[in-house]
């Protein structure tokens, strides 16, 4: 049996892991559960599921409060250094899945990444890892898509080319995003997913933070990643190879099918609750070239990861806290791009190769984005 932990236990991803894994309980030993601040959804999940670990900090103290059963509180560091886990699924949103994600792949734990945010903060420190032997599976829906594509291929490949749906906005009327509300953005054309990556999907922020994960995933050069607008979200994302060949991975919308294959790969298991796809009742695929003036965030986060250094974490971090702002209705929606701008600005960049360093971006970044919010307003 595979011992697991999901860290991020009680959002999107962390409840569809487990949606999986409750098809499949004689596959898998639930080591360690980690949830931050819904302690009813963590409890129930403990009550249910009995792991040997539980974690939860976002309330403070609160995590003693929770009934373990035979299980016993730990931290994120003690679960993924766990010598009974041997996958991390790591789902939790946001700057602060970094530091477990680096203590799993330094103790030689393998990790089902869907949290891009560490793999966009420190892609070199986490190249160099899988460099050395460390193993990080993409759960993300592009990049394991990028992945079932290079199953059995050698290395000759052209182009990756990520499929985005463009997000609720792709026809607005420029001139009406100004007033676009918290409510509207969370409206996903295809994908239910967590708050900040449903937002970030509207800005295409989130496009440009997979090709920056796909590029230190899959070690392609930034030229030679491109994203196509796919407003049915089945084609998940394509490989041109040299000859010319694409590969392209389709299925339905639905995020059980990536994470089933990184709990199982390199098998492939029939899951009765998946949905099938059945394209002669979609009729028709649509793909549009990406109007890049239409989305700011996805031109300046590109721009962040191709100057490098610790760019790419001001950039996440000055993203979360423009996004946790404009959830709370405390900054408009066109207002996300200049802040994160203005922060990207005034960032000294350090070279981004040790974990100090990027926490202190991260840190300052953070203060920054704050300080900026408040004196605008
Ligand atoms: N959802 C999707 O379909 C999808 C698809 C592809 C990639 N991803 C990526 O997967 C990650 C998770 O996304 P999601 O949609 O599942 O987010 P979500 O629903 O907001 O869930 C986030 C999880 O992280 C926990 N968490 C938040 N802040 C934390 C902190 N500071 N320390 C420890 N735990 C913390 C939350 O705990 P509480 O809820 O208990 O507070 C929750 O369990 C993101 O990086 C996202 O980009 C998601």
């Amino acid at each position: 049996m595979k011992g697991i932990a999901i860290l991020g236990s009680t959002g999107s991803i962390g409840r569809q892991t487990l949606d999986v894994i409750r098809n499949f309980r004689h596959h898998f030993r639930l080591v360690g559960l980690a949830g931050w601040t819904n302690r009813s959804l963590l409890q129930q999940q403990l009550d249910e599921f009995q792991p040997d670990l539980a974690c939860c900090q976002g309330l403070e103290g609160e995590g003693a409060l929770l009934r373990l059963g035979k299980g016993r509180a730990a931290t994120l560091e003690e679960m993924v250094r766990d010598p009974r886990v041997d996958l991390v699924v790591m789902a939790i949103s946001g700057p602060s899945c970094l530091v477990p994600t680096l203590q799993a792949l330094q103790g030689g734990v393998a990790v089902a990444l869907a949290s891009k945010e560490a793999i966009v903060m420190a892609g070199p420190l986490i190249a160099g890892l899988v460099g050395k032997g460390a193993t990080v599976l993409p759960v993300d829906s592009e990049p394991s898509a990028i992945w079932q594509c290079l199953q059995g291929e050698p290395r000759e490949v052209q182009r990756l080319i990520l499929t985005a749906s463009g997000g609720p906005f792709r026809s607005r009327p420029l001139g009406e995003l100004a007033f676009v509300t918290p409510k509207e953005a969370l409206e996903h054309p295809t994908w239910r997913m967590g708050r900040k990556i449903t937002v970030d999907s509207a800005t295409l922020m989130n496009k440009a933070l997979e090709v920056i994960e796909c590029h230190w995933m899959f070690g392609v050069p930034w030229e030679d990643i491109e994203v196509v607008v796919h407003p049915q979200s089945v084609v998940h994302s394509l490989v041109e190879f040299r000859d010319g060949s694409l590969k392209a991975q389709l299925g339905p919308p639905d995020m059980r099918l990536p994470l089933q294959y990184a709990l199982f790969y390199p098998q492939r298991v029939a899951n009765p609750k998946l949905e099938r796809l059945d394209l002669a009742r979609i009729g028709s695929l649509e793909f549009a070239p990406l109007e890049a003036g239409r989305y700011p965030c996805f031109t300046l986060a590109l721009e962040a990861a191709r100057t490098g250094g610790t760019y790419p974490v001001a950039l996440c971090a000055a993203d979360d806290v423009a996004v946790s702002l404009f959830l709370e209705g405390k900054l408009g929606y066109l207002d996300i791009p200049p802040l994160i701008q203005g922060v990207l600005d005034g960032h000294a960049s350090g070279d981004g190769e040790s974990l100090n360093d990027i926490l202190e971006a991260e840190a300052w970044a953070r203060r920054r984005a704050q300080e900026m919010a408040r004196t605008r307003t």
